[in-house]
């Protein structure tokens, strides 16, 4: 077996901090101004989530992983811990992790420790600062693992280096239901492409689950406002990085569940009759005019099977904590 460091050992408490959406920090400032100005002229108008993680922005994601309302990552990390022997067992011996996003170093830090000499760790990021510190930070935790980052989007189409020689399974890890920020076709792509990337491998992808509403509903609107606060940092972000004018007092986060379309949809809603100014263009709001920021969906076992099973993979075990709030899917890869 590895050499499992004492804070990674599976049932050990896993701090939370340094989550990282895998959307990614520092990805996506180019584009930003022609996708703000777009959604600006457009009706209803949206923008992707992926404008929220600049620095502030990941620093008030980090915060939010560690509310008592926000259930998702505590609920992961838990099942991860509980269930670290089984899901080491189904990824096999000398296997290669290749990480999408290099945000959850407490997550595949709990994996790798229960594996049976992992062979290879590659974490997929846009931003190589990122990668630079995940990688960093895993070879302080496991001096004999190989690491090699990969500077890359992984949204695109993958070319990962070639297996080591005598490696095992190349295993995929998609944690956080970061899959639940995409559209559906959006999801769907990224899991075809993910699944030919892996071809002859697996995924181990996490989803959140379908849930009463009054639960999704405290996670995305937390009593001490921190979800607002990331909400709102877009606009922040956006009178920093391009110089719009929005008054951020002049906005409300708002967020509901969407059940028909089983997803959370965070919007920034103009309280006012107002105007800003972009890129020397002046955009009218209406009071309750919103601006569609994030749809986080959720899904059922059997739904989110099934989209796998569109995407060409071969739905395996599922792994769930005892109030089945989260889940982990092992989705074996084409051949
Ligand atoms: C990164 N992502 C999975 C989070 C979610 O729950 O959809 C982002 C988030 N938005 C508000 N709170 C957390």
């Amino acid at each position: 077996m590895s050499a499992t460091p004492s804070s990674f050992a599976p049932g050990a408490p896993a701090a939370i901090a340094g989550c990282r959406s895998a959307l990614g920090e520092g990805a996506p400032a180019q584009g930003f101004a022609a996708d703000l100005a777009r959604a600006l002229a457009s009706r209803p108008r949206s923008i992707s989530p992926k404008y929220f993680y600049d620095v502030e922005g990941s620093r008030l994601f980090d915060r939010i992983c560690e509310l008592p309302e926000y259930y998702p990552t505590r609920t992961e990390l838990g099942i991860l811990a509980t269930h670290a022997g089984a899901i080491a067992a189904q990824i096999g011996p000398r296997a290669e992790i290749v990480e999408f996003g290099a945000g959850s170093c407490v997550k595949v830090g709990l994996l790798l420790a229960a594996m049976d000499r992992p062979a290879r760790y590659l974490p997929i990021d846009i931003s190589g600062e990122h990668l630079a510190a995940a990688a960093a930070e895993l070879r302080a935790s496991f001096p004999a693992l190989d690491v090699q980052p990969v500077v890359a989007d992984y949204t695109q189409r993958l070319l990962l280096p070639a297996p080591l020689a005598g490696a095992g399974r190349r295993v995929g890890f998609f944690p956080g239901s970061t899959i639940g920020n995409f559209t559906p076709l959006e999801a769907l792509d990224f899991l075809e492409a993910t699944g030919q990337a892996l071809r002859g491998g697996a995924l181990l992808l996490g989803a959140d689950l379908v849930k009463e509403p009054s639960v999704l509903h405290a996670a995305y609107s937390d009593a001490q406002g921190v979800t607002a606060a990331f909400n709102l940092n877009l606009l922040a972000r956006a009178n920093r990085e391009l110089g719009t004018d929005f008054v951020l007092e002049q906005f409300s986060h708002s967020a509901f569940y969407n059940a028909p379309l089983q997803r959370i949809e965070m919007h920034l809603v103009s309280r006012c009759r107002q105007h800003v100014t972009h890129d020397g263009r002046r955009h009218e709001f209406e009071e309750g005019e919103t601006l569609h920021t994030e749809n986080s969906y959720k899904f059922t076992i059997e739904g989110l099977r099934e989209l796998a099973s569109r995407a060409g993979f071969t739905p395996g075990p599922v792994w769930t904590d005892p109030a089945r709030l989260f889940s982990l899917h092992w989705l074996q890869a084409p051949q």
